[in-house]
């Protein structure tokens, strides 16, 4: 299934990805959001009438007003912190958490769905990095609605309650509300920009360190851990520097928008005493508007904040939805069907290829290999062998002719078809951080029984029982922990299990000395069933049992037939390095 990339603004994102997919847990939030402005807001009312009647001086009824108006008070605080604690555990529950289900979903499968070139171009630490940063996105809705909502609504209340007093009184809270608005905005552009190298920066130094702590044998072995840690610091002073300037930046500006803010509210204190001293207010209306002033003019100095922390979320976000916008380079096609293998042919048919405009790999190239043929494919190094068996598998996408599979086009079938019809062994055999037993049955149901027959099959068995885990043994990242032929012999066993009617194996013994290759080749001869086989190798004597050899130079056929017919052909190409390899191993 093809999944949509997501927006390219983090605004967009926002809306389409978070908002409008939760519309109604959004709203229910705002509702209550809304109610909590007015209770408190009818509390600061409150008060403010009890101190006006408390004016009037000591009597019976003053009291017992009084402690009406307390009585008052008492319940709405209750009913506000009942409320809050509810709209708070609502807001967790029914919004962010399935904001971020979703999101998080969304990333994992788009993220998949990018081709393995795409992958590896890419640095997986700064992979890493940008799905962690689109999912800043709790923390922006949090301040969208316990922030900005909050505030939006408790300064329109604040309006009206205070117009309701005097109209003026009004006007002039919303003349400063805007300009106090106007001014964080222009204090806060500057480090919004910093903000989004901050976050560039912070991605670049996590992705080189992943990248270094992945190597860090080879890093070890070359005794390069000064150069590396060189290399990091820069990128983390670079960071830091951003970092701190961001700080520094925002700093200034929220002492001038503090400042501003401030001058605001003596203007609005003094302009209330003026109209209590021409009688147009009471005691009461001063004690509101300062109470008002305490809590509004409160928010509008924490917007500077909240604003640059949204800022900076969004700017996060941004910089992380890169690989989520960025198309996928291979698709299946909206009605791609099934690939269905029956004598598992394979044909290229005028194949036209390069990875980049300047060299050509492949241009018309044709190769026909037969169901149930074990081709074994030859040719020095860099002449298109592994690249053969990437287009295969539809890594890349041609740019001219077909490749086909029992007449039917890689590119109309779907790719999880394909590769499930296909059982691979690379040249550098890769396995995850877990047990022999799940690295051999790798996502396929199956009992123990047949992942050890599986192994005998491999030769394998023996060295995974003499383990002190067997089967259960944790092999060390990538599978450092065992040796390249031991590797190569749980990539077989692996293969075993798959059973597929295709089977490729890239130099699978390259890597290895004699011995270890007799006993690789042993299980490679074990797992050849009637699939079809195509065996790319270097060791020419590992493909013996093939039924045809192909000889491959710049991409094209150079020459073909039985391994003793090519082995015999004078000045032949095959026949050449035959020699030279029969020697090497004389001496
Ligand atoms: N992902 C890639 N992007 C760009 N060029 C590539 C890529 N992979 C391979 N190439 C280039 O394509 C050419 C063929 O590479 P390929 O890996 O198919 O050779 P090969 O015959 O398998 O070599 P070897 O015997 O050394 O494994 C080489 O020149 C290589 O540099
Ligand atoms: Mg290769």
């Amino acid at each position: 299934m093809t999944v949509k990339p997501f927006p390219k603004t983090a605004f967009k994102y926002l809306i389409y990805e978070c908002i409008l997919p939760c519309k109604w847990p959004f709203l229910i939030c705002m509702i209550l959001m809304f109610i909590e402005t007015n209770i408190y807001n009818l509390l600061n009312w409150l008060i403010a009438q009890l101190v006006e009647s408390l004016k009037s001086g000591v009597s019976i009824e003053a009291l017992h007003k009084a402690l009406w108006f307390v009585g008052i008070v008492a319940v709405c605080e209750a009913i506000n912190i009942f409320l809050r604690k509810e709209a708070f555990l609502y807001r967790q529950k029914n919004l962010y958490f399935s904001v971020q289900d979703r999101i998080y979903g969304r990333a994992l499968s788009y993220i998949f769905g990018h081709s393995v070139n795409y992958i590896i171009n890419k640095q997986t630490g700064t992979l890493l990095a940008k799905t962690k940063q689109i999912n800043s996105i709790q923390s922006t809705f949090s301040i969208l609605l316990t922030r900005f909502w909050y505030w939006i609504s408790d300064i329109v209340l604040k309006i009206f309650l205070l117009s309701f007093i005097n109209i003026w009184l009004g006007v002039l809270f919303l003349v400063c509300s805007v300009l106090v608005a106007v001014v964080n905005y222009y204090a806060n552009k500057a480090s919004n920009r910093l903000n989004k190298m901050q976050s560039k920066a912070e991605a670049l130094y996590t992705g080189w360190l992943v990248d270094v702590i992945s190597n860090i044998r080879l890093v070890k072995q070359f005794n390069r851990i000064n150069y590396e840690k060189k290399r990091l610091y820069t990128l983390l002073r670079q960071f830091i520097k951003i970092k701190v300037s961001t700080i520094l930046v925002w700093f200034s500006s929220y002492t001038g928008v503090s400042c501003f803010i401030h001058l605001c509210s003596i203007m609005m204190l003094m302009f209330a005493v003026y109209l209590w001293s021409k009688s147009l207010i009471n005691v009461g209306d001063i004690v509101f508007v300062l109470l008002t002033l305490n809590t509004g003019f409160m928010w509008l100095s924490e917007l500077g904040i909240n604003y640059r922390q949204f800022a900076n979320n969004l700017a996060y976000i941004q910089a992380g939805l890169e690989p989520f916008y960025d198309a996928h380079e291979i698709e299946d096609l909206p009605d791609a069907k099934e690939l269905k293998v029956k004598n598992a042919e394979i044909e290229f048919r005028n194949v036209g290829f390069s990875y980049s405009e300047q060299k050509k790999i492949f241009d018309g190239f044709n190769l026909r290999i037969k169901g149930g043929e074990r081709v074994g494919i030859v040719g020095l190094s860099g002449n298109g062998k592994t690249t053969l068996i990437n287009l295969l598998q539809r890594a890349y996408d041609i740019q001219s002719g077909e490749i086909l599979i029992d007449g039917q086009n890689i590119k109309n079938v779907t790719q999880a078809s394909l590769h499930q019809n296909m059982a691979i062994i690379p040249q550098e055999t890769v396995l995850f951080h877990r047990t022999l037993k799940e690295n051999i049955a790798y996502g396929i149901n199956v009992s123990d029984k047949k992942i050890k027959q599986a192994a005998k099959v491999a030769c394998a068995d023996e060295f995974i029982k003499a383990l002190p885990e067997g089967y259960n043994s944790i092999v060390g990242e990538r599978g450092c922990k065992l040796s390249g032929g031991e590797r190569q012999r749980i990539a077989i066993a692996r293969a075993v299990l798959r059973n597929s009617p295709i089977l490729i194996l890239d130099e699978a013994t390259s890597s290895l000395d004699s011995e270890a290759e007799n006993i690789v080749a042993e299980a490679i001869n074990n797992l050849l069933g009637n699939q079809t086989v195509i065996a790319i190798a270097h060791r020419l004597s590992t493909l013996r049992k093939m039924d045809r050899i192909i000889y491959l130079e710049n991409g094209k056929v150079v020459e073909e037939g039985t391994f003793n017919q090519l082995a015999k052909k004078k000045n032949g190409k095959f026949a050449k390095l035959w020699k030279m390899q029969q020697l090497k191993e004389r001496n």
